[in-house]
């Protein structure tokens, strides 16, 4: 994969620092648009640079932190080097997330350098996970701020500013950064995350996020109602409600069913997606949410994570292979034809290869429209790394990772291939980012559709686009009437 730096926002699933099968979003940090920058010639004071690793919840985060920012007068920056306030919001959930971060942070030695005065902040689920051994390992480091203490920003870089090193990784019980209009940063107007849900008290034993993000807390239902409201009347047509697993979602009794549908409601033009749905959890009841309301995304994440039932029970899933593919059942008996994706580690403490065939053999049965595929990384600190031998040598968690790829891409590739001809309700979200004569735009399913583009429409407008052609990641096709 090549490194290379984009401005453009891409949409990545709950969690996900890397999808295997998408390049666009691999690897790749998220800066602020040269729109969002301060003139050169006229620069306020306070320049603040932000880059986003990881998760949708992360880039929904730094739209929080960008809020809070501007708020205490800065502005923004797309170039590093021009900024008083560098800041890294981090991903944690496997080694490889952190490992960027640690490098990129190297790289910013001598941006520190060539500007005097100027300070570095690690903020998200590193900052939380290592604390003030970050500082040990990386002296350039001024400020520590953990997912729930994005208010108090200012106030470190105060403290940052008389010479000190500010730490803040309080977990909070109520946090949800309610009251704070995330500023959507680098946003193409069209599509935007609202958080429902903060936290995970799942405690799947192979994830760190508990950890790092803590106790699992709802946000206020009219205040998210109100924030898709605003979306709505600032031209926005699509919100995608994230959470660590946003099927238990609980606010003064209004269930994620009862959300997912006052959402639902705020417009007809506004899609509606959601991201992620745990099995163990989700309900008939939003089932039927979705399959009522033409606007929500006939689509649904929900992580398998294995196919073998004696590894969902060391990774205390909740569930069963059988429970899980009865779920699927249940979601395709009410919502006929529904999107499906998921997530699989391979490797798992103790997999045996008969375990990895139960995977195998679970992927074709489902028919996944997507999935995001990682080999297992011991966290410090969870129940596995505690209790469990990593054991699985990692070039055999790299080969069972290969084999469940190549299976699911093959099959990707042939479902994709078999779409010739149909027709998809696309919502247009800009230019492609290949050719300017294209549109690019995703169907409910949450498949990207490349289609030649035609005067008189343009981003945010709804269109009717006949497959011509697929590759396992894109179809292409042309608009009918
Ligand atoms: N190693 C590998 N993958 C992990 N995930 C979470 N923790 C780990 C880990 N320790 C994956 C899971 C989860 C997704 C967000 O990341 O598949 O659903
Ligand atoms: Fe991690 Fe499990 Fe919570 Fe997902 S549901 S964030 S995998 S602990």
């Amino acid at each position: 994969m090549k490194e290379s730096r984009p401005t453009q926002k891409v949409f990545v699933p709950l969690n996900q620092d890397t999808t295997v099968l998408d390049e666009a979003v691999q690897g790749l940090p998220y800066q602020i648009s040269p729109s969002e920058a301060a003139p050169i010639s006229n620069r306020p004071k306070k320049t603040a640079f932000i880059e986003t690793y990881g998760c949708a919840m992360n880039f929904s985060d730094t739209e929080i932190i960008a809020s809070v920012l501007r708020a205490d007068g800065y502005e923004f920056t797309n170039d590093e080097n021009l900024a008083d306030l560098v800041l890294l919001n981090t991903c944690a959930i496997r080694d490889n997330a952190e490992e960027k971060v640690w490098n990129r942070l190297k790289s910013l030695r001598k941006v520190k350098k060539s500007r005097p005065g100027s300070l570095v902040g690690v903020m998200g689920c590193m900052a939380e996970r290592l604390k003030e051994t970050l500082l040990e390992k990386e002296k350039l480091v001024d400020l520590i701020v953990g997912p729930d203490s994005y208010r108090d920003i200012p106030n470190l870089v105060a403290e940052a500013e008389t010479g000190q090193k500010a730490v803040n990784v309080f977990l909070s019980k109520d946090e949800t950064y309610d009251g704070i209009s995330p500023i959507r940063l680098n946003s193409n107007g069209i599509t935007a995350f609202i958080t429902i849900t903060r936290g995970c008290d799942n405690m799947c034993s192979f994830c760190v996020v508990p950890f790092t993000r803590g106790r699992e807390r709802s946000r206020d239902w009219k205040s998210i109602v109100k924030e898709a409201e605003e979306l709505v009347a600032d031209g926005y047509k699509e919100v995608t409600l994230l959470g660590q697993n946003v099927d238990s979602y609980d606010f003064e009794d209004c269930t994620f069913a009862q959300l997912l549908e006052k959402v639902a409601l705020v417009s007809p033009d506004l899609r509606v997606r959601f991201s992620t749905s745990h099995p163990k959890d989700i309900t008939d009841e939003v089932l039927f949410v979705i399959a009522k309301y033409p606007n929500i995304c006939k689509n649904i994440h929900l992580p398998v994570q294995s196919g073998s039932s004696r590894i969902l029970d060391l990774m205390r899933r909740g569930y069963t292979r059988e429970w899980y593919l009865n779920k699927i059942n249940r979601i395709n008996e009410i919502i006929p034809g529904c999107g499906l994706s998921t997530d699989i580690i391979t490797g798992f403490c103790s997999e045996t290869e008969e375990d990895h065939a139960a995977t195998m053999s679970l992927i074709p049965l489902v028919e996944y429209h997507t999935a995001y595929m990682f080999f297992y990384s011991e966290r410090p600190g969870t129940l596995a790394a505690r209790k469990y031998a990593d054991d699985i040598p990692e070039a055999l968690k790299r080969s069972r990772l290969a084999e469940v790829i190549a299976l699911q891409n093959s099959l990707q590739k042939e479902r994709n291939n078999n779409l010739a001809g149909k027709v998809y309700s696309i919502l247009i979200e800009g230019l492609s980012r290949k050719s300017e004569l294209d549109f690019c735009g995703r169907n409910d399913k949450n498949q990207m559709v490349i289609f030649p583009a035609k005067e008189g429409l343009k981003a945010g407008m709804y269109v009717n686009v006949r497959i011509k052609e697929a590759t396992s990641m894109t179809l292409k096709g042309e608009i009918v009437k």
